[in-house]
């Protein structure tokens, strides 16, 4: 057997290729898979010849300083295929997103993109709770929210800025709240349910159709 000696952002950067060799307008997400992934198109020569729309602001600042050529998100075009990573993979068939905070935007593009592909690595594969489910809300609906959730019996946390005071706000203005859920069994029940409170904009459950590559298949496929 031969023995995988990559990172693991490298071996699904390199297994993202597969799917992007024709594409002249692919979305992208957010994360460090993702700057992996924009660092190989730019290597491989590919980068400065497709249009690219992204999930945040920071994939759109490393995309444009290797010279790509990023598109709005207003412009509202229709990716050929969209690209991003995942925090967990629940029972092999419902993502958790938005440990970087850009899981409005990330949903946006998927559900808008053509074909959607969500690389990681197998450790984020979980089967037992509890999970963490950001939400981002309106943040004048933080405290009614928190108070609210908690009654439900949810164990909320409101996300802090890293090495500043308040909480985080995300490139659409708003803050992100963390739900600890126990019931992964209904997770897109959730999904839509955390959506009818008042000031819940999006929430990081990701409910299929979409395609997984996660490392342990790859693995097995690079060894054999
Ligand atoms: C950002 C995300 C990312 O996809 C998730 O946090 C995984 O990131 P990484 O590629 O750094 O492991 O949802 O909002």
């Amino acid at each position: 057997m031969r023995r995988v000696e990559m990172d693991g952002k490298e071996v699904l950067a390199q297994e993202a290729m597969r799917y992007v060799r024709d594409v002249k307008f692919l979305g992208l997400g957010t994360g460090r898979t993702v700057r992996t992934l924009i660092k190989r198109l730019n290597k491989e020569g590919i980068l400065s010849s497709i249009e690219v729309i992204c999930s945040s602001v920071d994939t759109e600042r490393q995309v444009a300083a290797l010279g790509g050529n990023v598109l709005s998100i207003f412009v509202g075009k229709q990716p050929e295929i969209y690209i991003d990573s995942f925090d967990l993979l629940v029972e092999r068939k419902t993502l958790v997103k938005g440990g970087g905070a850009a899981l409005l935007r990330e949903k946006l593009l998927a559900y808008y993109s053509q074909k959607r592909i969500y690389l990681g690595e197998s450790h984020k594969l979980k089967d037992t709770p509890p999970v963490s489910v950001p939400v981002e809300v309106v943040p004048t609906s933080l405290s009614y929210l928190v108070k609210t959730l908690e009654q439900k019996g949810f164990n909320v946390l409101v996300r802090e800025s890293e090495g500043k005071i308040g909480p985080v706000i995300t490139d659409n203005g708003n803050a992100v709240i963390d739900v600890e859920v126990r019931d992964l069994k209904k997770l897109c029940d959730l999904d839509r349910d955390l959506k009818m409170y008042v000031g819940v904009v999006e929430t990081g459950i990701f409910c299929p159709p979409f395609t997984t590559r996660y490392l342990s298949h790859m693995e097995e496929r690079l060894n054999a």
